[in-house]
């Protein structure tokens, strides 16, 4: 079996209910189940026996290790993290408690279960580590895209704790021999992202009649990877990562937050027609906002055979549909919480 950590959130999601269509092996979830985290997105799976989840924290040692010897897993994909940007602004202490210490402590726990592992089960683990190509900083437009050898240049909280925990990873092979593969990935859109991110946002926001909040001029540049993609190119690094590795995932996309914005208005408006472009307003910037984003995917496609199969028509086709199609699932995850959220960011932000 395997082990996955952050299997209720956005990503995770997708890539458990993917792993049950594509494998056999059961697969532990631990997630902690922050704002991010729905178990409601895996009900699905309620009666599978593939399927286990657990309750917990990737900063809680004992529970950590009582899991890994429990169940024994051959590998963990690690994914659990906080991951919105605009939220490590707002408040950052999360961010290095679960993105560094929670690294730290699952890395630590997983090096002492796998040094007891008999040497056959010790050469075949793996711990992936999922990381984002934000680590890499922001790139000026002629620039080629980021490669695995670029340096680590993070500028937001949320992308300096994530090179940190890549750091962490990295000395767990070298010093310990620790059979780790990490994975940067370019910006993941599909079914159950969470609405704080772009695409939901805005799709969400565009059906309520509310404004497309911009921010800055909009030209910022991000490429962009359908999930399931992510999801395919996880399981052929698992399955075919060197350890000690580590590999860029992008979907060949890149473009303007601004374009993004009209397309999914074009979307809309052939299926519930209303003036969705009239609601995109220009809102005061992110803070330290980054450019551009650009992933050069030649590696993984070069040695391990993997391409994405979506292209971005195809993929915001799916995506924008999916949310037609499932507007209570918005509704519920529109709590409370989420109301105060969108105060935090939005409100203090003056129009363009
Ligand atoms: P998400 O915010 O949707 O989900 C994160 C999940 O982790 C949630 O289920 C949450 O409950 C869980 N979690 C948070 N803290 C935890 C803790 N201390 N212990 C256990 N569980 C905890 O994130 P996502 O978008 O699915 O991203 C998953 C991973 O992929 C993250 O590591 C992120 O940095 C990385 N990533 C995401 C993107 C993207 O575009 N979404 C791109 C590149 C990399
Ligand atoms: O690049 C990978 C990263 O992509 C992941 O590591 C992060 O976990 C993920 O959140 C994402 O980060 P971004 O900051 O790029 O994603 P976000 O959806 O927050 O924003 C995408 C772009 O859209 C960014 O340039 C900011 C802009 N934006 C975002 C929001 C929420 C707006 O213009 N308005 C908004 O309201």
């Amino acid at each position: 079996m395997i082990l996955i950590t952050g299997g209720a959130g956005f990503i995770g999601t997708n890539f458990i209910l993917d792993w049950v269509r594509y494998s056999d092996e059961v697969i532990i979830n631990l997630d902690k189940l922050t704002y991010a985290g729905n178990l409601q997105n895996l009900t699905s799976l309620a009666d599978n026996p593939q399927h286990i989840f657990t309750h917990g924290d990737i900063c809680d040692r004992e529970k950590v290790t009582a899991l890994l010897n429990r169940y024994q897993p051959r590998a963990i994909i690690h994914m659990a993290a906080e991951s919105h940007v605009d939220r490590s602004i707002h408040g950052p202490e999360d961010f290095v408690q679960t993105n560094i210490t929670g690294t730290f402590r699952l890395l630590d726990a997983t090096h002492h279960y796998w040094k007891n592992l008999t040497p056959p089960q010790k050469i075949d683990f793996r711990f992936l580590h999922v990381s984002t190509d934000e680590v890499f900083g922001s790139l000026d437009q002629q620039a080629p895209a980021f490669t695995e050898n670029h340096c680590l240049r993070p500028n937001s909280p949320y992308s300096a704790s994530k090179a940190a925990s890549d750091c962490l990873v990295r000395a767990y092979f070298h010093t310990y021999g620790l059979p780790v593969l990490t994975t940067h990935c370019s910006n993941n859109y599909g079914a159950y992202q969470f609405p704080e991110k772009l695409i939901p946002l805005m799709i969400a926001n565009a059906l309520a009649g509310k404004p497309l909040p911009v921010y800055g001029d909009g030209q910022q540049i991000r490429d962009w990877l359908y999930v399931n993609d992510h999801c395919s190119a996880i399981r052929c690094v698992l399955e075919q990562g060197q350890p000690g590795e580590t590999y860029n995932i992008g979907g060949w996309n890149e473009k303007p937050n601004l374009e993004i914005v009209h397309t999914i208005c074009d979307i809309l408006q052939t299926y519930q027609p209303a003036d969705y472009h009239a609601l995109i307003t220009f809102i005061t910037d992110r803070p330290g906002h980054d450019r551009r984003y650009a992933i050069d995917a030649r590696k993984i496609e070069r040695e391990l055979g993997w391409k994405p199969a979506e292209t971005f028509a195809t993929g915001i086709e799916k995506t924008v549909r999916w949310y037609l199609e499932n507007q209570d699932w918005v509704a519920n995850v529109q709590s409370g919480d989420y109301r105060k959220w969108v105060e935090i960011n939005y409100d203090g932000r003056s129009i363009q």
